[in-house]
Parts: C-alpha cells; sequence; structure tokens
C-alpha cells in the first residue's frame, strides 16, 4: 500500500494526545468546574472565562452557584439581579446571555447534548459549543482560543500572518480537530487551555517544563515567542470628562438605557456628553480635576478625567437630560455600577470624608 505522507505532527498525533493527557492529569490546577463538575458549573465558568482570567473568576463563580444553583433558579431571576451579581466582571453582555441561555434550556423538555443543537442556543458560539459539549457530554467538538492559536502555531511554526485572533481561530480549527482525543475530548480541550494557561505564555512561555516541547517546532528552534504571527492591535487613544457632583448627600449619575447594546441599566458617572457640556466648563472657574483614571476597553485606551462641578454650575436643562439620576451616597451599593465607576466612586466618596 503506498502510504500518504502526512505532515509531522498529526503523524505523532497519539504521542501528542497521550504526552498532553498525562501532564494534565498531574498538573491541572484543581478549579470548581473539575473537581466537582456539572453541566451548569461548566456553562456558567465558560462565559465567565471569556475574557476574563480564572483568578478573577473563582470568586465570582463561588457566589454565583450560591445566588444561582441552577439554570432554573437563573432562569427566573430578575435581570437586574443578574447582571448586579455579574457587577465587576466586565463584558455585561455575557450575562444577559447567560440569563437568555437559562430560560431557552428551562424551557426545553430535555437538555441538547449535540454541538449543533447548542450553536442554535443564544449566546452560544463555536468556542463555547465545543467546550461545554465536549467538557459535559464527551462530544468530538476541539475547542480554539486564544491559548490554543498559540499552541498550534508554536507547535508547527506556523509563520502565517493573520488578521486577528478570530481569523487565527477559523484557520487553525482544522489542525485542533485532527489532533483532538476522541477517547477524552472534553479533558484533551481543558488539556490544551490549560497549558496555554499555565506554560506556553505568550511571553517567556516555560518550554523546559513542556509535556509537547519534543513535538513542538517552534520550542524547539528556540523562538516560541515568535508565533503567532497576529497583525497588531490599532489602539486608540481616547479622552472622556465625567462630572462628580454631590448635592444634599446625593451624588448625580446616569443610568444607561435598558436597550443599549452596552452597559445596559448600568450607572456610570455622567459623561460631559449626558449633560450636554462643552468641554470648556471643565478649564472654567467651577470645575476641579479630582482624578485621571485610565483603562483599556477592547482597542480603546480611554483617559477618563473626574471633574467636581458644583450642582449651581450646571443647569435645569442639562440636568433634565434622559438617565441621569441623584442618588443617595448611602443607596449607591443598591445599583449596578460598572466595575471601574464602581472603585472610582468608592474611592471619591472616601476622599470627601
Ligand atoms: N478558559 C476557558 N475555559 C477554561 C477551562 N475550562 N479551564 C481553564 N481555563 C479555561
Amino acid at each position: 500500500m503506498r502510504s500518504v505522507s502526512q505532515p509531522p505532527l498529526i503523524a505523532k498525533k497519539t504521542e501528542f494526545q497521550n504526552a498532553l493527557l498525562a501532564w494534565y492529569r498531574v498538573h491541572q490546577r484543581k478549579l470548581p468546574w473539575r473537581t466537582a463538575p456539572s453541566l451548569y458549573k461548566t456553562v456558567v465558568s465558560e462565559f465567565m472565562l471569556q475574557q476574563t482570567q480564572v483568578k478573577t473568576v473563582l470568586p465570582y463563580l463561588a457566589r454565583w452557584v450560591e445566588v444561582f444553583p441552577d439554570f432554573k433558579s437563573l432562569a427566573a431571576a430578575s435581570e437586574e439581579k443578574v447582571v448586579k451579581n455579574w457587577e465587576g466582571l466586565g463584558y455585561y453582555t455575557r450575562a444577559r446571555n447567560l440569563h437568555k441561555l437559562a430560560k431557552a434550556l428551562a424551557a426545553l423538555p430535555v437538555i441538547p447534548e449535540t454541538r449543533e443543537a447548542w450553536m442554535e442556543l443564544p449566546g452560544i458560539g463555536p468556542y463555547t459549543s465545543a467546550a461545554i459539549t465536549s467538557i459535559s457530554f464527551g462530544t468530538r467538538a476541539a475547542v480554539v482560543d486564544g491559548n490554543v492559536v498559540r499552541i498550534l502555531t508554536r507547535l508547527t511554526a506556523d509563520a502565517t500572518p493573520f488578521r486577528d485572533s478570530a481569523s487565527a481561530s477559523k484557520a487553525l480549527a482544522p489542525l485542533a480537530d485532527a489532533l483532538l482525543n476522541h477517547d477524552e475530548p472534553g479533558d484533551h480541550n481543558q488539556a490544551m487551555m490549560e497549558l496555554g494557561a499555565t506554560v506556553c505564555h505568550r511571553n517567556n512561555p516555560l518550554c523546559t517544563i513542556c509535556p509537547v516541547l519534543k513535538l513542538c517546532a517552534a520550542g524547539r528552534s528556540g523562538d516560541p515567542e515568535a508565533y503567532p504571527k497576529l497583525a497588531a492591535k490599532v489602539i486608540e487613544q481616547r479622552a472622556v470628562s465625567r462630572v462628580w457632583c454631590l448635592h444634599k448627600g446625593q451624588l448625580l449619575l446616569h443610568r444607561t438605557a435598558g436597550d443599549s447594546r452596552r452597559l445596559a441599566n448600568m450607572h456610570e458617572l455622567p459623561a460631559a456628553e449626558h449633560l450636554g457640556l462643552a468641554e470648556s466648563v471643565f478649564t472654567g472657574p467651577h470645575a476641579k480635576l479630582l482624578a485621571r483614571k485610565k483603562r483599556g476597553i477592547t482597542r480603546f485606551a480611554i483617559t477618563e478625567s473626574i471633574y467636581a462641578l458644583p450642582a449651581s454650575a450646571l443647569t435645569k436643562d442639562s440636568l433634565s437630560r434622559d438617565g441621569l439620576v441623584w442618588v443617595a451616597t448611602d443607596a449607591i451599593g443598591t445599583l449596578t455600577l460598572s466595575g471601574p465607576h464602581k472603585r472610582w466612586v468608592a474611592e471619591l466618596l472616601l476622599s470627601e470624608m
């Protein structure tokens, strides 16, 4: 029989799978969705872990399963309570999607077990469907996220230039599928994520302790950090002026409209535009710069300048704009604020004392 030549890594697929799984069995972190697994914990953790690191997620997950122990209780909860329990994790669309998913699952006679059926559910995409069904039902679906892209391009020293992480994930899906361990797809996927998170770091990867160094073209060549070849993100600088207006024990906040894509129903310190203020107000005699805060959201590097303004400097017209609310300082904790604003308000209230 004529033998068809295969790429070197695929030819050594079993060796790769065995080395990876043996390493994972010994070195995996003991995480709550692994030590006492359930479909519910897997789903919630996968939603929380999109864009957020494990160590940040752990306290949120612990509280979440206390407040909403299963899909049924989550489906029955108000959106406000769901978002409140996500407060500080960011990217709140994830919380709303998880809520929608719980409602959709609660309405089904049986929970589906195939990747295709999960793909039809709200908030579920190629990554989450593969992660959830492989871990919970042993479905043969390989996950591809940023960690997996890094591992695969290093294993094969793949110098393809990718526009962004999403297009790299798509291009590498066939290789991820070809390497998937069909006997243990869930553990294989989690082992890939674990290797990416704890060994195959973006910078300074720990190649000396890597279980698959022998099979890794980039690791052996000595320049693993050269992969993947992702186009540098174009970061846009933005400046936002915010108003700190404390009047008779009440703080002026802005509540984003409920149908907004980002931050729906969440409170933040009002920006100049929420009050219809010209930037010149902030260089005028009434304004005092209290703090400058920097943060990154997706591709934006934002500098937020928070200015104290007395209520007397704001016109009736400004104060009657949509979304503005006066909140007693001792009631702020009952509202949902976005994570940075919660911290800034706490800090500035302390400095008022
Ligand atoms: N990131 C996303 N899913 C994960 C999982 N199951 N374990 C560790 N890190 C993850």
